[in-house]
């Protein structure tokens, strides 16, 4: 049994956790900053990266202290190397890199993606590879073929904007606030999903990939035409997110080989309608749905110590001088898509 230091910071949660081989997540603890982003309705890159390092360190010492652990208790130290905003990934990234020279412990550089991708396994022990992930996050919305540890087959991926993100902006436009997921969740429950005619963006098409740029403008249209209410806004554009997922979730179940499970994974899988579409179509397909437990959904430390310990048993160590990734796609070998930007 292994026991593995995680560290977190690519985004606005900083977090650390230590985690064993065999699932038990001993301590785990983070820090959000959300009362510093939340006058810019966003999260601002050197806010954050200061922030982290301000309450990495502390964190750290708070889940030894939590466990009645030392660092010399660590086999491993895992600490996500990007993809994110690259102030505050150097920070976890350096932390961990200083943290394995002082104890001779390997470190294991971690793709924040891989975390997500893995996480459904800290918490089912009977899902196996290969699954189909759906990975829907702030920065990424992508259906993979998860067929091992390191190994990932990217199916489809959006070509503008992230799933999280179209849930993000409207929230701001609807000035429902930041962070903007939850709070257009819970808009939705008293708005009417049928209310407002807007877009499936690339629903039906012959290419598999997510497009939720013409879907944001959309809910600008209507926000500005006075003609509904924020409510009723924010049910119908959560059900056209829905809807796009199923269908190309679709596309791809009707073009491969059927795999035992599908798998969500990321911040937008804590929303609980997404949850229900992904369970209802797994029954469909006579596939078993796993989800994780809504806290591991968004970002924290466990998932990074869970991939790192997934690492560490396949023997993946890194060097000291591994750089910080503010881009790292989970599968190197897909092509960027048409219009993709940043987003491939
Ligand atoms: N209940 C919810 N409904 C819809 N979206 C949600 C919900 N809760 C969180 N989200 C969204 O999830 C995203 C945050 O997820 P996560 O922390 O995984 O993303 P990230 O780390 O910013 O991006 P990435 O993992 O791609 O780098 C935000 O865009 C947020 O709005
Ligand atoms: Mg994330």
């Amino acid at each position: 049994m292994a026991v593995i230091l995680g560290l977190e910071s690519s985004c606005d949660e900083t977090a650390a956790a230590l985690v064993t081989s065999d699932r038990r997540i001993i301590a785990h603890r983070l820090a959000g900053q959300e009362e510093r982003h939340r006058p810019y309705g966003g999260v601002v890159p050197e806010i954050a990266a200061r922030a982290h390092a301000e309450k990495m360190t502390p964190l750290v010492e708070a889940v030894f202290a939590e466990a009645g652990a030392r660092l010399s208790d660590v086999d491993a130290i895992a600490a996500t190397a990007g993809p994110g905003l690259i102030g505050g990934v150097m920070v976890g990234l350096v932390t961990g890199k200083a943290l394995a020279l002082a104890s001779g412990k390997p470190l294991i550089a971690v793709n924040h993606l891989e975390g997500h991708a893995l996480s459904p396994r800290l918490v089912d022990p009977d899902l196996d590879f290969p699954y189909l992930l759906l990975l829907v996050s702030g920065g990424h919305c992508q259906i993979l073929r998860v067929n091992g540890v390191g190994a990932y087959e990217r199916l489809a991926t959006t070509i503008d904007d992230a799933a999280g993100e179209a849930f993000d902006k409207t929230a701001k436009l609807l000035g429902l606030g930041f962070p903007g997921g939850p709070a257009v969740e819970k808009a939705a429950e008293s708005g009417d999903p049928h209310a407002v005619p807007l877009p499936r963006p690339l629903a039906g098409s012959k290419e598999p990939h997510f497009s939720f740029a013409g879907l944001k403008s959309a809910v600008l249209r209507a926000s500005e035409s006075g003609q509904y209410g924020a409510e009723d806004i924010a049910a119908s554009f959560q059900m056209a997110v829905i809807d796009c997922l199923r269908d190309r979730l679709n596309h791809i179940l009707d073009r491969t080989e059927r795999l035992a499970a599908l798998v969500v994974a990321g911040g937008v899988a804590a929303n609980g309608a997404v949850r229900a579409m992904l369970q209802e179509l797994a029954g469909e397909r006579d596939m078993r749905f796993v989800a994780p437990p809504l806290w591991l959904c968004t970002d924290n430390a466990a998932m990074i110590a869970w991939a790192g310990a997934e690492r560490f048993a396949a023997g993946l160590n890194d060097p000291l001088d591994i750089p910080a990734r503010p881009r790292w796609p989970l599968d190197e070998t897909a092509s960027a898509v048409r219009g993709a930007g940043v987003k491939a």
